[in-house]
C-alpha cells in the first residue's frame, strides 16, 4: 500500500530532552501516530539565548525534520515556541506548526477563577512576554506575572526533581513571585518550560494550597489531535505508533536523561546523531 501524507510522522522539536514530556502526552493521546523527535542537545539550553539565535536554531532543526518527511511540526520547547513560532511559520509556509505557549495559555485561563496567573519559565521565554500576551488575548482582564526559574532545568536533568533541594529552590523562586501579587494571590501557576513538570511535587509544595499547576503538554496534544481531525490527517487505523529520536550531540546522555522525561526507557542505539 502506498504511503500517504497522513501516514508520515509528526515532527517534534525541542532544545534537548525536555520535549519528551510533550512527546509522552502526544503518544498517550495519539497511539496510532508515528513521531520523529529531534533534540538540539549540542546547543541546549535555549532558555538563556537571544531570540535571534533561538529562531535560527529552530529554523535549522525544523529543516532537518522536514527533510525526513513530516506531516506537522510540534515545537515542544517553550522558549522556541515563545520566540520562534512566527519565523518558523514564515519559513515553512506549507507546514502546520504548533507551539506549546498558546495551548498552555488556554489551559491557564481554564484553570483560573480569579484571573491572577503566575508563570514560571526560562529567562528568554519570560523576557519575550509570550505567555502574558497569549493569556491576555484570551482573558484581557487577567493579571499575569512571570518569573524566570532557570535552575529548575539543571535540577530536572540532574535527576533532582524532588526532595529537599528541589523544594528549597522552588521556594526561593516562588516566594518573591507570589509576594509580587500582593493580596491578590494567584490561583493558577503555569509551568512554562518542558522541564518543570518533572519538579511538579516540589513546585506544588512551595506554591501551597489553592494554586492549580498548569502544564501545556496535555493541551498541546489535544490541539494536535484537533488539527489532525480538521485536516483529515490521522494515520491509517489500526497502526501501532512508532517513534524515532534524533539529537545533535551525546546519544548516551540523551538516552539516560531522556528516559526519565519520557517515562520509558530510551536506548542509546535508538538515538541518531544528526548535524544541522
Ligand atoms: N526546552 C526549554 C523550554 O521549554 C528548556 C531548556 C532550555 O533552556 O533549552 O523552554
Amino acid at each position: 500500500m502506498n504511503k500517504t501524507i497522513s501516514d508520515l510522522p509528526i515532527g517534534v522539536f525541542d532544545s534537548g530532552v525536555g520535549g519528551l514530556t510533550v512527546l509522552a502526552a502526544l503518544r498517550n493521546l495519539l497511539p496510532e501516530e508515528d513521531f520523529l523527535y529531534l533534540g538540539d542537545t549540542a546547543r541546549v539550553p535555549y532558555g538563556t539565548k537571544s531570540a535571534e539565535s533561538v529562531s535560527r536554531y529552530a529554523v535549522q532543526a525544523a529543516g532537518a525534520l522536514v527533510k525526513r518527511g513530516i506531516k506537522m511540526l510540534v515545537v515542544a520547547c517553550n522558549t522556541a515556541s515563545a520566540v520562534s513560532i512566527e519565523p518558523l511559520k514564515d519559513y515553512y509556509r506549507q507546514l502546520d506548526v504548533i507551539g506549546v505557549v498558546r495551548p498552555g495559555a488556554r489551559a491557564a485561563c481554564k484553570a483560573t477563577e480569579s484571573g491572577n496567573i503566575a508563570v514560571i519559565a526560562t529567562e528568554s521565554t519570560v523576557n519575550g512576554g509570550a505567555y502574558e500576551k497569549a493569556i491576555k488575548s484570551i482573558r484581557p482582564d487577567a493579571h499575569v506575572i512571570s518569573a524566570p526559574c532557570q535552575l529548575f532545568v539543571a535540577l530536572a536533568e540532574e535527576g533532582w526533581g524532588s526532595g529537599e533541594i528541589a523544594e528549597a529552590v522552588a521556594r526561593k523562586y516562588l516566594n518573591p513571585l507570589f509576594a509580587s501579587f500582593g493580596n491578590e494571590k494567584p490561583d493558577s501557576l503555569v509551568l512554562g518550560c518542558t522541564h518543570f513538570p518533572v519538579l511538579k511535587t516540589a513546585i506544588a509544595a512551595a506554591a501551597g494550597p489553592g494554586v492549580q499547576l498548569v502544564d501545556s503538554a496535555g493541551t498541546t496534544a489535544l490541539e494536535v489531535k484537533q488539527m489532525l481531525a480538521d485536516r483529515d490527517m490521522f494515520h491509517s487505523k489500526g497502526h501501532k505508533g512508532e517513534y524515532a529520536f534524533m539529537a545533535t550531540d551525546c546519544a548516551e546522555r540523551f538516552a539516560k536523561v531522556g528516559s526519565a522525561f519520557l517515562g520509558e526507557e530510551v536506548l542509546r542505539e535508538q538515538v541518531e546523531i544528526v548535524d544541522l
